[in-house]
């Protein structure tokens, strides 16, 4: 029984000291050098291109997201039949994302865009004095990252609310679902903060119809992925003024391509998908004791429900 290790970006060595320095007799193998395709019973991928390698391995018995998404995961061709998918909840996953939304709910709440602005042109002006209590928060998405960050949101004053595919109940956030709620929290929301899964129903539910629900000037956060958001129609709002800024994380594809108006929008933050990364050594104990989980026969953890794609 052996693990394999898949993804682009360099990070496969610390995955590997990570999860040995929990139990010494895994093995491990590094893709392309998986060894002969029957020892694999475990695959810890990130990116869509390994999801065909996947059915090469017959004794494939659990697949576990290297990222809190699993859209990667799931998108066609999909897991190869009957084999599960783990996700990762993790801390610091949870706390980095919620640091990387207030941050940019305060710049957007503050002002900032506008005072960097007028600092490039050596004005010296006021503007109105924001109100935390008024300024209102909308959530898409009250998961692990949503709940997270929208209670940070609340601890500092602001109104905060959230939408969800089920409803919720949180504390101090007003909670809102389905169509008609969704609607009715846009109506309202003056920044809006994208932490939904991707699913085939929330592909691009950020899109010319919903912007134009938002208030004049309201902003946008995205820490999701990019296929929520309907880019032509975020820059259209943007340009119209009705959209006063974003802050982007996510974008479709990845990287973001040079030529692509995001980079230089003077009211888009351009990240690097870098608002929360996965810190292997944080996130091994789970994945370790699923692996134990799966090879003594006991139920695994974090398991993805393939009916709500999350
Ligand atoms: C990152 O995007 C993740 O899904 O953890």
């Amino acid at each position: 029984m052996a693990i394999l290790l898949s993804t682009k970006d360099g990070t496969m060595p610390t995955w590997r000291d990570a999860l040995l320095a929990l139990d010494g007799g895994l093995d491990i193998r590094m893709f392309p050098a998986s060894g002969p395709a029957e020892d694999i019973d475990v695959a810890i991928c990130w990116s869509s291109y390994d999801m065909a390698e996947l059915r090469r391995y017959p004794n494939l018995k659990l697949l576990v997201s290297m990222g809190a998404g699993v859209d990667h995961l799931l998108r066609p061709p999909g897991p190869p039949p009957g084999v599960p998918v783990a996700r990762l909840k993790d801390v610091l996953l949870t706390s980095a994302m919620g640091e990387w939304v207030l941050l940019n709910v305060l710049r957007f709440h503050r002002q900032d865009l506008q005072y960097r602005a007028q600092q490039a042109a050596r004005i010296w002006r006021e503007l109105p004095a924001p109100e935390t209590a008024t300024r209102r928060i909308g959530f898409l998405g009250l998961g692990e990252l949503g709940a997270h960050a929208a209670g940070l949101c609340r601890v500092l004053g602001f109104t905060v609310m959230g939408w969800s595919r089920q409803p919720r109940r949180l504390d101090g956030v007003q909670c809102f679902a389905g169509t008609d709620g969704l609607d009715a929290m846009l109506r309202q929301t003056d920044i809006l903060v994208c932490l939904l899964p991707l699913t085939p129903d929330t592909r691009g539910v950020i899109n010319a119809r919903t912007l134009a629900l938002l208030p004049r000037g309201a902003a946008l956060i995205n820490g999701a992925r990019g296929g929520h958001v309907v880019a032509q129609d975020l820059l259209a709002a943007l340009d119209s003024g009705h959209v006063s800024a974003a802050a982007l994380d996510v974008f479709e594809p990845e990287p973001l391509p040079a030529d692509h108006a995001f980079w230089a929008h003077p009211r888009v933050l351009v990240w690097p998908h870098a608002a929360s990364i996965t810190i292997p050594r944080s996130v091994a104990p789970q994945v370790v004791e699923n692996i134990h989980r799966l090879r003594a026969g006991q139920p695994l953890i974090n398991l993805v429900d393939f009916s709500t794609g999350y």
